[in-house]
């Protein structure tokens, strides 16, 4: 079965195709970074403009490079929430259209569950329950995975996502958006323990998370004059260790013996490094390389699962939202 995933919930615009479930024939992302760089973090307007531009020659690459056109696709998957209302409205539109016109089904799926579900992709022989972690720039989220399409939420950050911490103290170091790749690379040459950070702890809610604190912290490092490479090791590992710390005793508490990533910032290799020294008594799933950030490779994956589970979304009243595929343990 060949599925057409669409991605649009923020600043990349996507298109893979993907054969059932697993097997990537195209991947094609277009980042909008180069736009958004100036103002240290997306501004939606733009973001949608771009997303107009591109969408159908992005469509039009992700065929093209998979050899195939739009009559041999059985399916259109879409990420139809969460994100930037504008943004999911343009991709959802257009996997309507494409459903509509060529008369095959449409789904739309949860952007952040794909996250987790690229991990799976390349790693069938999950076993459940697992936790997933999501770390992006959006969520943080510690959820235990009964199966896929199944999930409970047992942490989450009460202030601002690991990503949007990275991002945002980027930002204070004058340095441009997305911050995550640069501060990790900054961190390589600083030192960890030069500062005594330490990320937040929620009263009453040990898997929950809290980084506004250690964010503070740094502004109060004098991040524009103070050595920044120090400041971003320490930052970097104030964050990671609070991370690795309470994924593992989540783990431990809900009986979960494989751990899946998934989100942007799990392309840092200082995290799965961290993850690997303290973690080794569980097995770790990471998405492979281009598929920790935003990709529609995840979305046509998880797309095609979600279908043979509980089959095609309404065309006329499936709607663009902000809901999440789990609900609170407490
Ligand atoms: O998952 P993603 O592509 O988009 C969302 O769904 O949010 O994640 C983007 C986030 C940004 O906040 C970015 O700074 C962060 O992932 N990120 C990183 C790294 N690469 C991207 N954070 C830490 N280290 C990295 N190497
Ligand atoms: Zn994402």
């Amino acid at each position: 079965m060949l599925v057409l995933g669409i991605e649009t919930t923020c600043d990349e615009t996507a298109c893979a195709i993907v054969k059932d479930g697993r097997e990537i024939l195209s991947n094609i992302v277009f980042s909008q970074t180069n736009i958004h760089e100036e103002f240290g973090g997306v501004v939606p307007e733009l973001a949608c403009r771009r997303h107009v531009d591109v969408l159908i020659p992005v469509i039009q690459a992700a065929l093209q490079e998979a050899h195939c056109d739009l009559q041999a696709i059985d399916l259109f998957a879409v990420a139809s929430q969460p994100g930037l209302i504008g943004a999911l409205l343009i991709g959802l539109n257009a996997a309507k259209t494409l459903a509509l016109s060529t008369q095959k089904p449409f789904i739309g799926v949860n952007h952040v569950e794909a996250h987790l579900y690229a991990a799976i992709m390349s790693n069938p022989d999950v076993h459940f329950p697992a936790l997933g972690v999501v770390l992006s720039g959006g969520h943080t989220h510690l959820i235990k995975m009964h199966e896929i399409g199944n999930y409970e939420l047992i942490g989450q950050t009460v202030d601002d996502a690991v990503g949007e911490a990275f991002d945002k103290v980027a930002k204070m170091m004058s340095l441009p958006y997305p911050g995550g790749p640069i501060i990790e690379k900054l961190a390589q040459r600083g030192d960890p323990y030069s500062y005594p950070f330490k990320a937040g702890t929620v009263k009453g809610r040990p898997f929950d998370f809290s980084f506004s604190g250690l964010k503070t912290a740094v502004l109060y490092a004098n991040p524009s004059t103070s050595e920044k490479s120090n400041l971003a090791a320490s930052f970097q590992q104030a964050a990671f260790t609070d991370i690795v710390h309470k994924t593992i005793s989540a783990a431990q508490h809900f009986s979960c013996k494989t751990l899946v990533f998934g989100g942007g910032v799990t392309q840092n290799q200082a995290l799965r490094k961290l993850f690997s020294e303290k973690g080794c008594q569980f097995l770790q799933l990471w998405p492979s390389g281009n598929l920790s950030l935003d990709n529609a490779a995840m979305i046509a994956g998880l797309g095609y699962q979600l279908f043979k589970l509980k089959g095609q979304s309404d065309l006329f009243t499936h709607d663009a939202g902000t809901t999440l595929p789990w609900t609170p343990k407490f």
